[in-house]
């Protein structure tokens, strides 16, 4: 493999057959509690629902991190995501059972307009750059902007550095992103979507999760 620290992707990008949707089909996306009662059944199960969304240049390991959250499982395939897919967890803060419906929309800037109709209602975003790309890392700032144009106030955002395990190719020092992450008053993650041990990144999940629980009391 080679270098691509200024590059946002590894391999060759294929199109995966994800969902192609424009309009936010997620049925709890506006609400952090739902007490419909067709879906009751389903709803005493859980205290809250809270929609995530994982945003980013293509390539930095958005799926990857998404797959290594729910399925413990890792490709080195980059099998480009179109339009949005979607996953849903569980976790259990502080006795809180919360379901996670976590949208991981596509880097690519074709499906620009598909993908901000999503930023609707989220209450968290995890924002994703790639260690080894500085391209990816000067894009937050885009990100960022877009979030704030198109999410609401009370949204939580983390900054997520993925693919430490590449340590060679690092171009973004730990430093370097703790000082942005300070500046843009973000929490700041370094991830590996590859490494087996799924603990970080179940707590960068949890992480923003006890945040949106915290503003929600607010
Ligand atoms: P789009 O769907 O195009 O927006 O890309 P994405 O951000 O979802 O990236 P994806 O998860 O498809 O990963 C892109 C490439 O990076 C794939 O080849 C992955 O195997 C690789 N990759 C993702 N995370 C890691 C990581 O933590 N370490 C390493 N070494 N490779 C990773």
């Amino acid at each position: 493999m080679g270098n691509y620290c200024t590059s946002a992707s590894p391999g060759g990008e294929a199109n995966r057959n994800h969902i192609l949707v424009a309009s936010d089909t997620s049925p709890y996306a506006n609400s952090t509690t739902s007490n419909n009662d067709k879906n009751s059944v389903f709803t005493e199960q859980y205290n809250h629902f809270f929609k995530l969304l994982l945003l980013g240049d293509s390539g930095v390991g958005k799926s990857s991190l998404l797959m290594r959250l729910t399925d413990n499982r890792f490709s080195e395939a980059h099998i480009s995501t179109v339009g949005v897919d979607f996953r849903s967890t569980d976790l259990t803060i502080d006795n809180k059972h919360v379901n996670l419906q976590i949208w991981d929309t596509a880097g690519q800037e074709r499906y620009r307009s598909i993908t901000t109709a999503y930023y609707r209602g989220a209450h968290g975003v995890m924002l994703v750059f790639d260690l080894t790309s500085r391209e990816t890392y000067h894009n937050i700032h885009k990100w960022l902007a877009d979030v704030q144009r198109h999410a609401h106030d009370k949204t939580q955002i983390i900054l997520i550095g993925n693919k430490k395990d590449l340590n060679a190719l690092r171009c973004i020092t730990s430093e370097e992103a703790q000082q942005l992450a300070e500046e843009l008053g973000l929490p700041y993650f370094e991830l590996s979507a590859k490494q087996e041990f799924a603990t970080e990144v179940h707590g960068a999940f949890e992480e923003v999760t006890k945040r949106i629980l915290r503003s929600d009391q607010e």
